[in-house]
């Protein structure tokens, strides 16, 4: 590997999605910040949102009833007054949104709201079916003209860096390694401080809707130099992804069912009735788990979602993307059903965070789905994720921007190049063997079991390192399968801890709620 250069910065902000662009728009009007994405700077979760992000702007609709169906979802877990912020800032947030250009989807002079399970309203604003890539667009744009954010594309945060603060006498987050995947060298990045908008780790499941950058990285990192992360076990399954559903799935929008359609098992007839009144519209957590238990039931592979009951026309209006994702594999909606499969989707839990996006190590922020503001609860509610990331967001950037005064430059220290391994385990076996113990053992339906089971072997495949090919590319390939591993063992750590059935959570030895006991987060420090 080649040597390094230091680069010193006001902010430096860790992931290119709507929570790591907006607070880097809005901290440029007062710092200096550098954005670092491992990928091309589109490349995020956000990209691939399609359903959309909800928030109050019909008259019929109110705060309090989003923040009441918030709650309902988050099964007892929601932070009150996260979610108070949450619901009231987040009409603003949008219309600063639209400000940066993004178009949302309107019916005339209003927009058009969509539906979604779990939602007493039409609430969710969208851009037809490909919502997060019209954000992202505007976003990038409106970056791309402000002269105080510089984006490193390519170039992978390796670890965070931690200092003394002699002022106030504790540790802080004073900037991070960073490694030019492409070029191969390595950047000493200093900051006053880092933000954490690195997305979440749906990736570590061998069947998901996330893109393969969602390793959850920034969870390892964060946790790795100090800071708090709770309520790990609970990952959300999305009910509909595209059969079949190998490596990244193709999502089919919770909109779909929004708009009437409705799940059927291969034989043509409806299920999910006996599971919950709201039948093919029951918070997901519940779907998932019905078509889980349905396919265990049959042997099925997949069920079916049927979308004759909307008409051509709207189909073609409102889902064009999805339309065309179907006719790619010969399923021509809505006259054919479309095959579906649960995959692993959002983390509702992630590095725990105060009202104002600050984690417990000082000088270190964390926004989006990485951050666990108290939003979620146990169960997120649709399209609340794209909300959340823009409403805490701000608030980060607006504290930060008061506690800037006394985040001082810290002396520059030396942090030490790391060793590259040559020999070790190979890095595509360990990253399949996660994503399958994951899926079996940690996945829609738990046990004591087989949580013992899966923490076995993700310790025995921490006994020895992964191989690294010592050039850019190798070495970070090898580094993202370390963060898989040390987030899957705290994942697997955190679900371990709750010996209920709670929201995401569902395991066959503890099948039932237990308010005395675990009415609370789950927090692991390291
Ligand atoms: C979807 O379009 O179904 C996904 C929306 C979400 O995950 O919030």
């Amino acid at each position: 590997m080649k040597g390094s250069e230091r680069i010193r910065t006001d902010v430096l902000v860790v992931g290119s999605g709507i929570a790591g662009l907006s607070f880097a728009l809005k901290a440029a009007r007062y710092a200096d910040v550098l954005v670092a994405t491992k990928k091309e700077r589109v490349e995020s979760n956000t990209n691939y949102a399609q359903g959309g992000v909800a928030a109050v702007f019909d008259p019929g609709d109110s705060p309090d009833l989003h923040l009441s169906d918030t709650l309902v979802a988050g099964a007892g877990l929601c932070h009150l007054r996260a979610v108070e912020e949450l619901v009231r800032e987040g009409p603003e947030r949008i219309r600063e949104l639209i400000a940066w250009g993004v178009e949302f989807t309107r019916d005339e002079d209003r927009f058009a709201l969509g539906r979604e399970a779990g939602h007493s309203r039409r609430r969710i604003l969208h851009a037809a079916d490909l919502t997060g890539r019209e954000i992202e667009r505007a976003l990038l744009a409106a970056v791309a003209a402000e002269s105080r954010i510089r984006v490193l594309e390519d170039h992978v945060v390796w670890s965070l860096q931690t200092a003394h603060d002699p002022d106030s006498q504790r540790s802080r987050c004073s900037g991070a390694l960073v490694l030019d995947v492409h070029g191969g060298s390595w950047i000493q990045v200093d900051a006053r401080a880092v933000v954490l908008a690195a997305g979440g780790c749906a990736y570590l499941y061998r069947h998901t809707t996330n893109p393969a950058i969602a390793t959850g990285d920034g969870i390892a990192m964060g946790y790795a130099a100090g800071a708090a992360v709770a309520n790990l076990e609970f990952v959300q399954f999305h009910p509909t992804a595209l059969f079949p559903a190998e490596s990244r799935a193709q999502l089919i929008s919770e909109a779909v069912r929004g708009e009437g359609a409705i799940l059927r098992r291969l034989d043509g007839s409806t299920f999910m009735e006996d599971y919950h009144p709201a039948a093919s519209l029951a918070p997901r957590d519940i779907v998932a788990r019905a078509i889980d238990a349905e396919m265990k039931a049959s042997g099925d592979p997949h069920v079916l979602l049927d979308l004759s009951t909307i008409p051509a026309e709207r189909v073609a209006e409102r889902f064009p993307y999805i339309r065309g994702v179907c006719l790619e594999e010969g399923i021509d909606i809505p006259a054919d059903p479309i095959p579906v499969v649960p995959a692993a989707h959002y983390q509702c839990g992630g590095l725990l965070t105060d009202w104002d996006g600050r984690t417990s190590l000082a000088g270190l922020f964390a926004a989006g789905e990485i951050a666990c503001t108290g939003v979620h609860g146990a169960n997120r509610l649709a399209s609340n994720s794209l909300l959340e990331a823009v409403v805490f967001s701000h608030r980060a950037a607006q504290r930060l921007r008061r506690d800037l005064v006394e985040l001082t430059p810290l002396a520059e220290q030396e942090v030490p190049i790391p060793k590259i391994a040559q020999a070790g385990q190979d890095s595509n076996e360990v990253e399949g063997r996660i994503r399958s113990l994951m899926w079996e053992d940690v996945g829609i339906v738990r046990s004591d079991e087989r949580l013992e089971s899966a923490r076995a072997e993700l310790d025995r495949l921490s006994e020895s390192p992964i191989a690294r090919d010592g050039t850019g590319p190798g070495a970070f390939r090898a580094r993202q399968i370390e963060f898989m591993r040390d987030v899957a063992t705290l994942i697997v750590r955190s679900a371990q801890r709750r010996r209920e059935s709670r929201g995401l959570h569902y395991t066959q030895s503890h099948p039932y709620r237990d308010n005395e006991r675990f009415l609370r987060d789950t927090v692991l420090v390291r």
